[in-house]
């Protein structure tokens, strides 16, 4: 036995072709892994191998494992008195229980058993440099829940290229038996399904910057929401992705709902229009115009009771009730295009007590808000199309944003198209409920015809508080999660995040420290960990076009070279892809 070869087998290493391979054997494993784990374990810069060696058993053998497992958990549980050790009774029951379902989905064909052969390898052109990587592999092991083992002395059984019969001498902690769903856990091919022909690219995975390109009208709701703390990037990602989409399509209509006037800068630099809709604005949208409902007076008068509702929050049940039926009346008896002073008129001719309803609405007639009082005399033809209500007061935002929706709504409807429909600040939507329930039934409606929302706001937790902002979470396709100021356990829960992702997303890290901003993209069960990076074109040309909201901070640090490497360090380590 030579020198080399004696240190080789106590440190657990061997040697083949001028190669050092430092194997580890992982003989226990977590109860629960995140998908595409390898993906973090074995990112494509780091020279580790991953051996698996995989065997299905018959059925019939694989039925009785599953039932002598299930039976001597169920002993188990009997045989410990309730009372006692109730940690290991009930980890005992859910042994029988997880038994007794796998054997089910065995029996209908769903899954199989299978013994399989595990072993990571580090490698490298000499002893000290594979063992080091084994020690990083290792040591993200262990983060992950896994339990590793150096195979000293048997370090070349344990990594031997298997011979294809499983019979092989392998050391203590190589086999498992797992079943399907078990394994697939290892299988690193995670990127393959974000790659959608036909998609645009939404952002580099942070692990090995690989793309992520999303075909979203591939996908039953072709809306997603994007969520960040102010300065997080959401502006710049809605842009950067219309922008793409627009490119690849460029018949593609784009509008955008823009509460701040951020966005006219990039709808005049791709030749579309912007409508300025504040006092001194552009023109005007008529929110009361049926045009909207397609002339159901009815579904109108409905609508605009809740418009109205979000600009006086204070209105009694009495005046709600007068301001209904006034409104009902106005939509069957004309005119066809009725105005503000219209509905003026009719709730002063209602035979109840108006209470202040008729001195509120003279803000309509007389008011702040008189430049509202006539026919629309403003389209909505050209793209992309930006309506604006950068010069609206605050408290007035949440009623124009209503009407401007109500008037997307219904251009929407009157007639069917791919169209990109951008709605900045949509909180401001979900704080009042009638906005809420109507942007919900919106965003529910509009892919039958043909439309994608891309709703943008800070906080999540906004649209958890109601069961309609709930429900407008519910139907986006995908939702990319930039810097989040914290994450509540209700969002983790209903966006199922782990608690690794939970705790990354307070620190991901915002364009002005790293010019790219990162997020957790989740779409359906894949939560990807991305980095959304602009190319120099791309960035130049948004950094350009897009005006910053006033209430956003300077962003003095953005890195322009645009080539920084996606560089990761201590604490800000991204949690692994995730595709349960
Ligand atoms: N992905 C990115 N790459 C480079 N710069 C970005 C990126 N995202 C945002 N920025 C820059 O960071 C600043 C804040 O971004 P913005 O989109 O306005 O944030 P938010 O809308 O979340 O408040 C802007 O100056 C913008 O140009
Ligand atoms: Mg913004």
């Amino acid at each position: 036995v030579s020198r080399t070869e004696r240190v080789a087998e106590r440190s657990g290493s061997w040697s083949a072709d001028g190669r050092s391979r430092a194997p580890l054997l992982v003989p226990d494993l977590p109860p629960e892994v995140p998908f595409g784990i390898l993906g973090r374990i074995l990112p494509t810069r780091r020279s580790a191998e991953l051996q698996l060696e995989l065997h299905p058993l018959e059925r019939d053998a694989a039925l009785r494992i599953l039932e002598h497992a299930a039976a001597s958990a169920e002993s188990e549980v009997l045989a410990t008195p309730s009372g006692e050790d109730l940690e290991r009774r009930s980890l005992a029951g859910r042994a029988a229980t997880t038994a007794r379902e796998i054997g089910r989905q065995l029996a209908l064909r769903e899954q199989e058993l299978w013994r399989v052969g595990v072993t990571f390898l580090g490698t490298g052109p000499t002893w000290a440099h594979s063992e080091r990587i084994r020690d990083e592999v290792a040591q993200e092991l262990a983060t992950l829940g896994f339990r590793s083992r150096i195979p000293a002395f048997a370090a070349e059984p344990a990594g031997a290229v298997p011979g294809g019969d499983g019979l092989e001498r392998r050391p203590s902690g190589y086999w498992h038996l797992l079943h399907t769903d078990g394994l697939a856990a290892f299988f690193p091919f995670v990127d393959e399904a974000v790659c959608e022909p036909g998609g645009v690219l939404v952002g580099l995975l942070l692990d090995d910057a690989g793309p992520v390109l999303i075909d979203r009208w591939a996908h039953a709701s072709h809306s997603w929401g994007i969520f960040g703390t102010t300065g997080a990037g959401k502006s710049f990602a809605a842009s950067l992705l219309a922008l793409r989409s627009h490119w690849l399509d460029p018949s593609l209509e784009v509008l955008v709902i823009d509460p701040l006037g951020e966005f006219a800068g990039l709808a005049r630099a791709l030749g579309g229009d912007v409508l300025e809709l504040g006092p001194g604005g552009s023109g005007r949208l008529n929110p009361l115009d049926p045009v909207t409902t397609g002339g159901d007076g009815a579904e109108k008068a409905g609508r605009v009771g809740s418009l109205l509702r979000a600009l006086f929050p204070s209105l009694l049940d009495e005046e709600v009730a007068v301001l209904d039926r006034a409104l009902h009346r106005l939509y069957a008896e004309g005119p066809q295009v009725p105005t503000f002073s219209d509905l003026l008129r009719a709730v002063e001719r209602e035979p109840a007590a108006a209470g202040r309803l008729p001195t509120l609405l003279q803000v309509f007639t007389t008011g702040s808000l008189a430049y509202l009082d006539g026919p629309t005399t403003l389209a909505l033809d050209r793209t992309p199309l930006v309506l604006s209500l950068a010069g609206v007061p605050e408290d007035h935002r949440a009623f124009h944003l209503s009407y401007v929706l109500d008037t997307v709504y219904g251009r929407l409807r009157a007639s069917p198209g791919r169209r990109l429909v951008l709605i900045d600040e949509a909180h401001v939507l979900v704080h009042h409920p009638g906005s809420a329930e109507f942007l919900d039934r919106v965003v529910r409606q509009v892919r039958h015809f043909g439309a994608g929302f891309l709703l943008l706001s800070q906080h999540p937790e906004d649209f958890l508080r109601s069961p309609a902002g709930r429900s407008i979470l519910a139907n986006l396709s995908a939702t990319l999660l930039l810097r989040l100021t914290s994450v509540s356990s209700e969002a983790a829960e209903l966006f199922q995040l782990t608690k690794s992702e939970t705790e990354w997303l307070p620190r991901a890290r915002l364009p002005r420290e790293v010019g790219y901003s990162e997020a957790l993209l989740r779409m359906g069960a894949a939560h990807l960990p991305i980095a959304v990076v602009a190319s120099t074109p791309e960035y130049e040309f948004l950094s350009q076009v897009l005006a910053t909201a006033p209430s956003a901070p300077e962003a003095p640090g953005v890195d322009t070279s645009r080539n920084a490497p996606l560089s990761r360090e201590g604490d800000r380590t991204p949690p692994a892809h995730d595709r349960r």
